[in-house]
């Protein structure tokens, strides 16, 4: 039997990466990728030492708490973790890590692709092209919203926000504003020329594009919602690349419809992967599946960071990105 610690990896990852895990633990792999149910989680808290899950797999207090349990780490592929009961891991003694930074410039890219295809309706015409629709050039056709001089408003100002800010800023001239429960330290305003605003409510109206990037949870659940939405300009273009939860989704459909907002861009959902059918039909909102860190090359630099807390763990050593 093999001493090594037993490690689960709840879905397929880059080859180099379980390559990494494969060549130190007892791994057990995901090969034909499918999302493992609450039963076989549970049974994995028993006969594994560290998981490793993704935000598709949702880590609760009862999986956790299952009796005999074997697992000391929860190794998470991916810097956002609210699908995880942390507090549960941290009441029984079980250790949580994350993946921040090696997907920071990733997600923020996709933030601004997803700002780009809203405001420059690219979605719409390709729609359109592809549907054999297109009757050819026309001043007056599909005209959008250009991002030079205009204010870009973030809610969260962490890493992948900062990222954003500084794409936004040097490379379209926006003026940024931001929301978060911290304000942050004056050199870091000052990379972007930052200016805090402490209601969210005034940075929505302030805010021709409003980008969501706050932790998902019960703090920001439906943090954007048919009030706050009322609350932004009729040409503003919501971006959310942060956790579905935060916005109602259908509160923004309607609000997308009625054309009380211009346009939306999402890479995030409620309730993944099922979309709410009120958007499906929209013109006006861009759909990407969840793919803000999706790189071969941060997906594998995921996966490695994973492996690098596993390893400190197991030698004893601190975590490397400990969240509990
Ligand atoms: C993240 O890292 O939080 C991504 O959204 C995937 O979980």
């Amino acid at each position: 039997m093999s001493t090594r610690p037993r490690v689960l990896l709840t879905r397929r990852w880059t080859e180099e990466a379980q390559q990494r895990i494969v060549a130190r633990f007892d791994v057990t792999l995901n090969e034909n990728d499918k999302p493992m149910d609450a039963a076989v989680l549970a049974a994995a808290v028993r006969n594994y030492d560290a998981i490793c899950p993704t935000v598709t797999d949702s880590i609760t207090a009862s999986i956790l708490e299952t009796a005999g349990r074997r697992v000391k780490l929860i190794g998470n592929f991916g810097v956002g973790y609210n699908h995880i009961d942390v507090a549960a891991a941290q009441r029984l003694g079980i250790r949580v890590s994350n993946t921040p930074d090696v997907l920071t410039d990733t997600t923020a890219d996709l933030a601004i692709l997803l700002m780009l295809m809203a405001t420059r309706r690219a979605g719409e015409g390709e729609r359109e092209l592809r549907g054999g629709k297109w009757t050819g050039w026309r001043p007056t056709h599909l005209m959008g919203l250009g991002l030079q001089d205009r204010t870009l408003g973030l809610i969260g100002y962490g890493r992948i926000a900062q990222a954003t800010a500084r794409r936004a800023h040097q490379g379209f001239g926006m003026r940024i504003l931001y929301n978060s429960r911290r304000r942050v330290a004056p050199e870091i305003e000052a990379q972007c020329n930052a200016a805090y605003v402490e209601a969210v409510d005034q940075l929505l109206a302030d805010s021709d594009v409003v980008s969501l990037h706050c932790p998902g949870g019960s703090e920001t659940h439906h943090l954007i919602d048919a009030q706050r939405l009322r609350r932004m300009k009729s040409t503003a273009v919501l971006v959310n690349t942060a956790r579905g939860t935060v916005v109602d989704e259908a509160a923004l459909a309607s609000a997308l419809a009625e054309g009380r907002i211009a346009a939306a861009g999402l890479d995030v959902y409620e309730k993944e992967p099922v979309v709410h059918p009120d958007l499906l039909p929209l013109e006006n909102v861009v759909l990407l599946p969840h793919l803000g860190s999706a790189t071969r090359e941060t997906r594998t630099a995921m996966g490695m960071r994973v492996a690098e807390n596993l390893e400190a763990f197991f030698d004893g050593k601190p975590l490397r990105d400990p969240v509990v």
